[in-house]
């Protein structure tokens, strides 16, 4: 069977491009059809200016949600990557084994890290260092497919060249896994600023669909979208940025595709209340769901503390091999 890994960062709200690009398809097909586990890596929201009390709120809150989507207990392992220690203890050696020239590298480390020197604050090292604790997380667990939005193409990337050159270097201990990107929706873009993905930390909450959001404060970012100075409807994706966002969400909330649709809208304002009703109508069971689960936080902490020992006893063994394979004497 098939071994999936994939995460979600407690850095801000969990957004609707979290939920198109990743987190419905896992809750969709990927728990249904493989041994599949699923993270809130809360390691990685350390990697830039926190606040602790808000990181342990958000985790929760991730968590919460991935349930509230659909993720199921039963069929897939669901827990928080610092109650894991294997994942720490595997970043080190792969940090032995990628290069500072192929961290340096990475479009996120320029971007964030540009980000927070014009904010004043210093770059912190986990940042560059970010991409091997992720790689660390996949290759712990021997994983064949990690489904992500587009955005994670890179550090998937990486991970499957670190696992090559651990592998020629210290003998087979790495499944080298791939990226695995939903056809529709891989790259949601911000509904304020089509030509950005739509992330979670923007300073600009009016352009990014929170999927804790409420029915008219979705309604209303959907309505005030930006589009594009044309007036007919036309799936162009470099042309008409925000016109073509609009198609994707349709498409993705109703099952058509973006270029079929187009066909159907003789103006915008007619295809944005039809974007915003099926938006509205794809989240609310979710935030339903999350309100009734935030009700009884026991029973979260028991999916988590019965996720991590689970995932505990799939990691250690091999993180053990690689501590062999790279050439650490075995503590008896
Ligand atoms: P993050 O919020 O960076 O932790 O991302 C968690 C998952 O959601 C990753 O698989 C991302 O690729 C995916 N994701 C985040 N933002 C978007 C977006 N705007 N469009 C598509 N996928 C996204
Ligand atoms: N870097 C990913 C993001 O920003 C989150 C992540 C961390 C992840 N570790 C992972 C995703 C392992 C997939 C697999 O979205």
């Amino acid at each position: 069977m098939k071994r999936i890994f994939s995460g979600v960062k407690p850095t801000g709200h969990l957004t609707l491009g979290n939920y198109l690009g990743a987190v419905r398809r896992w809750v969709e097909v990927d728990q249904h059809r493989s041994d599949s586990l699923f993270s809130v890596v809360d390691l990685h929201a350390l990697t830039v200016e926190h606040d602790p009390a808000r990181v342990r709120r958000l985790s929760r809150q991730a968590a919460t949600l991935l349930l509230a989507a659909g993720l199921d207990p039963k069929l897939c392992t669901l827990f928080v990557q610092s109650h894991v220690d294997e994942h720490a203890r595997l970043s080190y050696l792969l940090e032995c084994t990628a290069t500072d020239g192929e961290l340096r590298r990475m479009i996120q480390y320029k971007e964030k890290g540009a980000r927070a020197l014009a904010a004043g604050e210093g770059v912190r090292l986990s940042l560059l260092t970010y991409p091997v604790l992720m790689a660390a997380d996949i290759l712990a667990y021997g994983t064949d497919e990690v489904p992500v939005g587009e955005d994670q193409t890179q550090h998937v990337e990486l991970t499957r060249d670190l696992a090559v050159r651990f592998n020629q270097r210290c003998g087979q201990v790495f499944t080298v896994p791939k990226a695995t990107h939903p056809e529709v929706a891989a790259r949601v873009m911000d509904l304020q600023d089509p030509l950005s993905k739509m992330g979670k930390s923007h300073e600009n909450a009016a352009g990014i669909v929170y999927l804790l959001d409420d029915e008219d404060t979705v309604r209303r970012k959907v309505m005030r979208a930006v589009t594009d100075s044309g007036t007919d409807v036309a799936y162009d994706r470099e042309g008409r940025p925000g016109v073509a966002n609009l198609l994707n969400l349709l498409a993705a909330a109703t099952g058509g595709s973006p270029e079929d649709l187009a066909g159907a809208y003789q103006s915008y304002g007619a295809l944005k209340r039809d974007t915003a009703d099926a938006l509205v109508a794809l989240l609310r069971p979710v935030r339903e769901r999350h309100a009734e689960l935030a009700a009884d936080p026991g029973y979260v902490d028991q999916v988590l503390r019965d996720g991590a020992e689970r995932a505990r006893g799939m990691a250690r063994p091999l993180v053990d091999r690689a501590y062999r394979a790279i050439g650490l004497l075995p503590a008896g």
